[in-house]
């Protein structure tokens, strides 16, 4: 269940609230500059095997509104499974907290994953699943996690995919609140 859940930075081992009630989550993102939305996903299940095309074709409405509303120029599908050679680099890639000098948006397909947003005193950890869309703003600190075995696939947005990289803050504070899968305490 999609769940947002707040901690203060310096204490990992208590949340102070958390909440799964969509609206609350929204509401609660907005005001901290941070873009979420829950897209129907009766679309869903596409194909295990679905192209990203034909992903892309299956959400054309909604990435036309972003892209109008963001400026986003490109839209692509990542697809990540449990058994992928290369899971372990790749989920060490954003683990840690950097920024972008662009948005970061990803609609979740399918599967799941955690997306933390360091910003002020608190770091908000947003457990993702099927349906929900995230827009991270440019030059927000955050991290993602996949979990050790990987299950989604994400639709993405760019602005200039060529200029899509992360800023390491070298702030090593990503790796003392739960990992994705494992559970919190408090709240
Ligand atoms: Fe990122």
């Amino acid at each position: 269940m999609t769940t947002l859940i707040r901690y203060r930075d310096d204490a990992p081992q208590q949340a102070l609230e958390s909440s799964t009630d969509g609206a609350v989550i929204i509401e609660r993102l907005a005001a901290l500059g941070v873009g979420f939305e829950r897209w129907s996903t009766s679309r869903s299940p596409l194909p295990a095997a679905a192209s990203a095309d034909a992903i892309l074709a299956a959400y054309a409405a909604e990435i036309a509104r972003l892209r109008e509303q963001g400026g986003y120029t490109t839209a692509d599908v990542v697809r990540l499974t449990p058994d992928h050679p290369e899971r372990e680099a790749l989920r060490g890639k954003f683990i840690e907290e950097h920024t972008h000098s662009e948005d970061e948006v990803r609609f979740f397909v399918e599967g799941g994953g955690a997306f933390y947003l360091h910003i002020g005193d608190s770091v908000y950890q947003l457990l993702c699943e099927r349906g929900d869309l995230l827009r991270v703003p440019a030059n927000a600190r955050h991290w993602f996690d996949m979990g050790p075995r990987p299950r989604f696939t994400a639709i993405r947005l760019f602005t200039d995919p060529a200029g899509w990289v992360g800023h390491f803050t070298g702030d090593g504070l990503s790796a003392r609140f739960p990992r994705y899968g494992e559970p919190y305490a408090g709240a």
